[in-house]
């Protein structure tokens, strides 16, 4: 039966299967939000919720940013769609300028996509592409990290270390390895900021190399901080290893910075704030303030240029998408620049991130809590996970914080917290104080 558009449709939650969500449990008892503002979202039934998780690690700018809306609905009026081959418009230029500006040096070049996934999967073809280009083509295989994640398409979650988001989906890609997760609960827990046992752990590149030859590596990817898979900050000095083996192998080494780019550690990048410099970023979320689906990739001059060879009229890299640099996604990502720049939002991430630190550690104590982790405006509790019931705590303890006016993430029993950078003082207690009745109540 073919059904008219017009015909209506009913009220119901069955159709939509939502993502990474236990569909089952929300649809028996949902939590809608209808509106934001701010710091503030409001639900369905007229409540305020903190938002401490800027939605998805996104809207680093607070929501409904006034200028980044302006300049979505100035766009529509004025160009709705663009090719993106072999077409162009002036603010995809303009925004790749810019991102380049706010990047580490020597990271000149941007290619844009949709997703933090489709940065990835861009930036693994770009690595192995590139060796290819420039006459190593045995340099095939990607190294990833345990525990990493770097979104949910077939080379991400290959690459990536997170279980669940691996065990179902068959043989992933070929030709791909991992190096050991930096957690380290029995030397580094309570730590603030970067912990101070574990640089070795970047060795474990070596024995890869020992094992699979330099010569058929083309790339590492790792995030500079571990978000989603419960915030796992890197050891003193493990980037800079990484950097130096990287370097000695020629092996490209890639930061994957979804999360930890535009602000949230208190810097443009994780690279900045580290300061590691990496051959190739991925960025996404932050990038349009989460308003519109945008992400990035961003490469050294050295990795373009391999490319740029060959008659004139050809395409140098058979890659992209449809909404590669989408007119909407560039005016909403040029207007959070100037949002960013003019609020100073990085630096007052940097600013608060002490604060925010005191009253994350004053949880300490609190029952169920074996650990406590940040760094700029980036938290993370873990509990100890019931036994036979791992995650259940943790969810347990965000369903309490939404009903009582609290929005927090959990993966596996770690709550984490990555708040917009416009949070007052004010909010933060607000939240630490609600997490604290949610701690101690939970069984
Ligand atoms: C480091 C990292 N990479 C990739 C992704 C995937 O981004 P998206 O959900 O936009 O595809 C995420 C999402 O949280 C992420 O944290």
């Amino acid at each position: 039966m073919v059904r008219s558009a017009a015909a209506s449709v009913p009220n119901n939650l069955e159709s939509f299967w939502m993502p990474f969500t236990a569909n089952r449990q929300f649809k028996k008892n949902p939590r809608m939000f209808v509106g934001a503002e701010g710091m503030y979202y409001t639900t369905a039934d007229g409540r305020k919720v903190l938002d401490g998780t800027a939605g998805l690690w996104c809207v680093n700018a607070g929501h409904k940013s006034p200028r980044i809306v302006e300049a979505i609905q100035r766009q529509v009026e004025e160009l709705d769609y663009a090719p993106a081959f072999q077409m162009g418009h002036p603010k995809a230029f303009e925004l790749a300028a810019r991102l380049v500006n706010l990047a580490p040096e020597g990271l000149n070049h941007v290619m844009f996509t949709n997703s933090g996934s489709e940065s990835v999967e861009t930036a693994l073809k770009v690595a192995i592409a590139y060796h290819r280009a420039r006459g190593e083509g045995s340099r095939f295989r990607l190294i990833g990290r345990e525990r990493g994640y770097h979104g949910v398409n077939f080379g991400g979650i290959s690459v990536g270390g997170i279980v669940p988001n691996r065990k179902m989906f068959g043989t992933l890609l070929t030709g791909v390895d991992h190096i050991r997760h930096t957690h380290d609960l029995a030397r580094n827990a309570f730590t603030r900021g970067q912990p101070e046992h574990g640089v070795e752990f970047a060795d474990d590149l070596e024995r890869l190399v020992q094992l699979h030859d330099a010569s058929t590596i083309a790339a590492v990817i790792v995030e500079p901080m571990a978000g989603s898979t419960g915030v796992l900050m890197p050891p003193k000095g493990y980037l800079e290893r990484l950097r130096q083996i990287t370097e000695k192998h020629g092996i490209l080494l890639i930061f994957d910075e979804v999360i930890t780019g535009f602000g949230r550690l208190g810097a443009s990048f994780g690279a900045e704030y580290y300061g590691v410099t990496p051959d190739i970023i991925n960025t996404a979320k932050g990038l349009t303030n989460g308003i519109i689906p945008m992400g990035a990739v961003l490469v050294k001059s050295e990795i373009h240029d391999a490319f740029m060879t060959g008659p004139e009229h050809l395409i140098e890299f058979f890659h992209g998408y449809t909404y590669s640099g989408n007119p909407i996604a560039c005016a909403a990502g040029l207007a959070t620049f100037d949002t960013y720049r003019d609020e100073g939002l990085f630096e007052r991430a940097a600013e608060l991130s002490t604060y925010w630190e005191d009253a994350l550690h004053s949880l300490k104590g609190l029952p169920h809590v074996i650990d406590i982790r940040n760094t700029g405006l980036v938290g993370a509790i873990e509990l100890e996970s019931i036994p036979g019931e791992p995650t259940k705590r943790a969810f347990a303890a965000f369903i309490d914080a939404y009903e009582k006016g609290c929005l927090i993430r959990t993966t596996g029993d770690i709550i984490a917290l990555s708040p917009p950078l416009i949070i007052k003082k004010s909010e933060i207690d607000q939240l630490f104080e609600t997490l604290k009745t949610v701690l101690k109540n939970l069984n």
